[in-house]
């Protein structure tokens, strides 16, 4: 049988560095941001969180990345919420909002040769001056990215190394070219350009007959590239990366996408960086994209989380090879299907990623994947050059499988002994392989999280904290708008310690916003409840601010969100309506509310009832509600104008 199958299906494969070496590898790496990926995250109780962190971001233990890239928060909806800018208004800066900031000091503490990206997805009102583009006025534009950058290190000490256009959307030479002159003049020449973070074109091409533009970008990147470049792209003679990748699903098939495209990235398309989207699934599970990060923590009430396949896939690499290694130019695709890479070190090390991954346990979100076969087969690697002499290599396994859900994940096996350089391997279907000098591979182990909990019943917060950790409260989830702790100085009563929403101008965004603003948190499942919470409309006799059941949609559909929205305004009127827009009234009359003064609302809702109260008072009852069914309770204002809430509590049933 074996002189069978080395007749048969045993294909030989060449490792060699005689003929010099491939592309610099830049290393791997998830995306926090784009929208709101880790808000729960922050909330997670200790030591949970940090070995939550650990499993990202330490070496040698699990993901091990080597990239952090971050949205530049602009106030506006980016898929799964809101982040905060450091910059809400023309003469406002802050740089202690939202967790960005947190989770880079964290990632770095962790690895301090961590690479560090920003880009940003929206812009506050002002950067667009009453426009939805950031173009017009590219010195504003190419000021406020680079204050951002200015303040990690100032207030942070952190030193961002790539800096991006705009998330998917045009860009501008004019300003990639003032952004760079900008980046200069401020000493920041350290800082490179990655562009345009959408496709390989039109960027390359303005690259290439643009010398100006060509000296201020440093990276092409691409987004979902589907394991391929273009000619152009290859033409700029500039490192290609997948600056954004992966978005699918985090179970196996996710671990079969990601093992997939992080060896053909380069096979194909010459990609050193694959970045994906997102690090980690920390969202209510129920907006944009479930789950589609490297693992789960979406829990921070129970402190459960779930390391999934992609964190044991990206080991396979990222423990093995580092950024300015190189890629052997001998690499390729398996003679069965399947593709294997080599990097080294240059200093005698060397890493061997094999993946042999089937098309339908490989597919990711996008873009469509062609029909491909693999089988099983076996390969034998002839090491030369500096390679020749190595006498054994460590090997990690992993083996995914669908059919008795038991996969095996970041295994070490017995080391392999070569000879004369040469050694095989027998590889069934969905497997990965690393086989390496390096011996300083872990699948890294904390004790096992508390089990998952729905979020409970009973919530309460009075948003008494003098010096929050963060500027949301907890489990909050601003899906338009920006909702921070705020401190009531001249209050006399009991409303010194608040929540304030403080955005006032519509954002140049990503995608689109609510006309008003929303934060969302709970339970999706939630059908019958009561919303109670202090309110504080700030802006005379135009102002209003609603609480909400049974909100159905956040994330790119906000504006869309049903539910059961319970209504008070500065002109003394009260409302009930089906939808955030506010066009399906189930009821309204006379309130006498008013701005400057707080009032409680109180919302109950009951299978097709829904009850309001003022101030203590009955003040509508029994409207009906047929649809929706259930989802996540909510508070927010009518325009965007600032507004406070205080007293913010829920009884489920
Ligand atoms: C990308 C976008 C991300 C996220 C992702 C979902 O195109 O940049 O912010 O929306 O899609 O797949
Ligand atoms: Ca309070």
């Amino acid at each position: 049988l074996s002189l069978y199958l080395t007749f048969c299906e045993a294909e030989d494969y060449v490792l060699d560095d005689r003929s010099g070496l491939g592309r610099r590898f830049d290393g791997i790496g998830g995306l926090s941001g784009g929208g709101a990926t880790s808000r729960l995250l922050v909330n997670y109780a200790e030591p949970y969180r940090s070995q939550i962190l650990d499993y990202l971001f330490k070496p040698n233990f699990g993901a091990s990345l080597h990239i952090l890239k971050v949205e530049i928060g602009g106030d506006a909806q980016t898929t799964d919420g809101t982040e905060p800018s450091h910059m809400h208004y023309e003469n406002d800066e802050n740089y202690f909002r939202g967790y960005e900031w947190w989770l880079m000091k964290e990632a770095k503490k962790r690895n301090p040769n961590i690479t560090l990206i920003g880009l940003p997805w929206a812009f506050p009102g002002w950067v667009g001056h009453g426009t939805n583009w950031p173009y017009d006025f590219p010195d504003i534009t190419a000021y406020y990215v680079v204050s951002w950058i200015i303040g990690a290190k100032q207030y942070h000490d952190l030193d961002i190394n790539y800096i991006g256009i705009w998330n998917e959307r045009k860009f501008d030479s004019k300003y990639i070219k003032l952004l760079r002159y900008t980046l200069d003049k401020s000493g920041l020449q350290q800082v490179k350009i990655v562009a345009s973070d959408n496709l390989w074109e039109p960027i390359s091409t303005s690259v290439i007959f643009d010398e100006e533009l060509s000296s201020a970008v440093e990276v092409i990147g691409a987004h979902y590239p589907g394991t391929t470049t273009v000619t152009q792209a290859l033409l700029t003679g500039k490192p290609l990366w997948a600056s954004e990748d992966y978005s699918t699903f985090n179970d196996d098939v996710g671990g079969g996408c990601w093992a997939r495209i992080l060896n053909q990235n380069y096979v194909n398309g010459r990609m050193t960086g694959t970045i994906s989207w997102n690090l980690i699934a920390s969202y209510y599970e129920n907006l944009s994209f479930g789950r589609d990060g490297l693992m789960t923590a979406e829990e921070p009430w129970s402190g459960n989380y779930v390391v999934e396949s992609p964190i044991w896939i990206t080991a396979h690499t990222t423990q093995f090879a580092q950024p300015g290694w190189r890629y052997l130019k001998t690499l390729g695709h398996l003679e069965q299907g399947g593709s294997y890479v080599a990097f080294t070190d240059g200093n005698g090390n060397l890493t061997i990623v094999i993946e042999t991954m089937t098309h339908d346990h490989s597919q990711c979100i996008r873009p469509p994947l062609p029909a491909f076969n693999v089988s099983a087969q076996s390969a034998t690697f002839h090491l030369k050059g500096s390679f020749n002499a190595l006498t054994s290599l460590q090997v990690w396994h992993s083996k995914l499988d669908f059919k008795r859900q038991n996969s095996i994940l970041f295994k070490q096996l017995s080391p392999m002994k070569l000879s004369d350089g040469t050694f095989s391997l027998d590889l069934d279907v969905d497997e990965v392989y690393t086989l390496t000098t390096i011996t300083t591979g872990q699948k890294g182990a904390h004790p096992a999280p508390p089990s998952s909990t729905p979020f409970p019943k009973i919530y309460k917060d009075d948003f008494n904290v003098r010096n929050p950790p963060f500027t949301e409260a907890p489990d909050f989830a601003d899906q338009t708008g920006v909702f921070e702790y705020f401190i009531n100085l001249t209050d006399p009563g009991p409303h010194v310690f608040t929540l304030r929403q403080v955005v006032t101008q519509r954002p140049v965004t990503w995608s689109a916003d609510a006309d008003q603003t929303i934060s969302i948190i709970g339970d999706h499942n939630w059908q019958n409840l009561t919303v109670t919470c202090d309110i504080f409309i700030e802006t005379a006799k135009t102002g209003g601010v609603f609480i909400a059941a049974r909100v159905d949609q956040g994330g790119e559909a906000v504006r869309h969100a049903k539910g059961v929205f319970f209504w008070v305004y500065a002109d003394g009127t009260y409302k009930v309506t089906n939808d955030i827009g506010g066009q399906i009234v189930l009821a309204e009359g006379l309130s006498g509310t008013q701005a400057g003064v707080w009032h409680t609302l109180s919302l109950t809702v009951k299978g097709q009832y829904a009850t309001g109260m003022l101030n203590g008072y009955p003040l509508w009852k029994s409207a009906v509600v047929l649809q929706p069914k259930n989802g996540w309770a909510a508070i927010g204002t009518n325009t965007f104008e600032l507004a406070q809430y205080d007293n913010f509590a829920i009884e489920a049933e």
